[in-house]
């Protein structure tokens, strides 16, 4: 049995050398470097290489060696009946819902203002706690990130709601589901939290009729996927006063082009796509757990639907 990395000539050596140590004793081999491509039963796929997959007979696993799995969804000789794994790590899950916590937190004691008002060097106390309670936060997605954010945001006391594919109650949480679910979930949002996965289905879902649907003074966080986000349209609801600001880590175009207008907006915080960074090391680790559990005849942990996409 052996291990395939197809990865560019570019690969990082740090993550070259971690997958090399981690699956030293299952023999990795980095493509097109290898002999018999009927030994290889794990193919770890960081680049789209078109023709690779239908080489490989006694696959039992394919894996993404992030979250993403974009590049591997559309190889057209994907074989539907290889488990696609993608690598989610408890280290990653805990990054991102920090991130959103801290972005959360610094809406509800309005930090920007703070902000503005130090470098005026203004002296203005300002009760901060609002007598109606914490602002509400909507979630959209209820993943294995969307999950851990309302935990966390949930055990501070702020109101949670979701939405995803497939509706239910999960313990205190109602999770919306639908369109009818989206809008209901929307207008009673004063922080909308996009964890959605980037899939056909959810490409522009935040344009200017489901972000106008948002609370005046609402504001967003975008953690899931640049393609999401209509980019004119929140920036014409931020202009127009609508919404009041607006948190935003991943983009259409990464990295986001210097002449983008979010860089200078003053209601718009960029991040550069680090809400959440995998280690080589953690990313390796999971795969080659993933590589034993099916080698053992479990199925993989994290696997992706491909029909659905995610
Ligand atoms: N910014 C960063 O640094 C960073 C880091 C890591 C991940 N991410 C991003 O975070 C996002 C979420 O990742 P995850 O691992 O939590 O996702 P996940 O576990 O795959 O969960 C996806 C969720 O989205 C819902 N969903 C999928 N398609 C839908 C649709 N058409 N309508 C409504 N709901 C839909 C699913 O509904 P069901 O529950 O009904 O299936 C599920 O609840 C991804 O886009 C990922 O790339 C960003």
């Amino acid at each position: 049995m052996a291990v395939l990395l197809v990865a560019h000539a570019t690969f990082p050596e740090v993550w070259r050398n971690a997958f090399t140590e981690a699956f030293r004793d299952e023999g990795l081999f980095i493509w097109p470097d290898i002999a018999n491509l009927h030994d290889v039963d794990c193919v770890i796929v960081a680049r789209s290489e078109p023709g690779v997959l239908a080489k490989l007979p006694n696959l039992k696993l394919i894996s993404s060696t992030g979250m993403g799995v974009d590049h591997i969804l559309g190889l057209a000789d994907l074989p539907p009946q290889v488990p696609l794994a993608r690598v989610v790590t408890a280290e990653m899950i805990d990054q991102v819902a920090e991130y959103v916590t801290l972005a959360v937190l610094r809406v509800e004691r309005d930090d920007d203002h703070f902000d503005r008002l130090q470098v005026e060097r203004k002296w203005q106390r300002r009760m901060t706690r609002r007598t109606g309670g914490k602002l509400r936060v909507g979630l959209l997605g209820w993943g294995v990130i969307a999950r851990e954010i309302a935990r966390r945001l949930s055990f501070l006391g702020f109101p949670v709601a979701a939405w995803a594919r497939s509706g239910r109650t999960d313990g205190p949480i109602v999770v919306h589901a639908g369109t009818d679910g989206l809008h209901r979930m929307l207008t009673a949002s004063n922080i909308l939290v996009n964890a959605l996965p980037g899939t056909e289905a959810t490409r522009d879902l935040l344009d200017a009729e489901n972000l106008g649907r948002l609370p005046p003074g609402a504001h967003v966080i975008n953690v899931g996927r640049g393609e999401h986000l209509v980019d004119t349209s929140l920036i014409d609801l931020l202009d127009r006063g609508h919404l009041a600001g607006a948190t935003l880590d991943v983009f259409r175009t990464e990295p986001l082009p210097q002449d983008h207008p979010f860089w200078l907006h003053p209601k718009v915080r960029v991040t550069p796509h680090s809400a959440g960074m995998l280690t080589p090391r953690d990313s390796a680790a999971a795969i080659l757990d993933n590589l034993r559990r099916v080698r053992a005849g479990q199925p993989p942990r994290h696997r992706v639907d491909i029909t659905l996409g995610y």
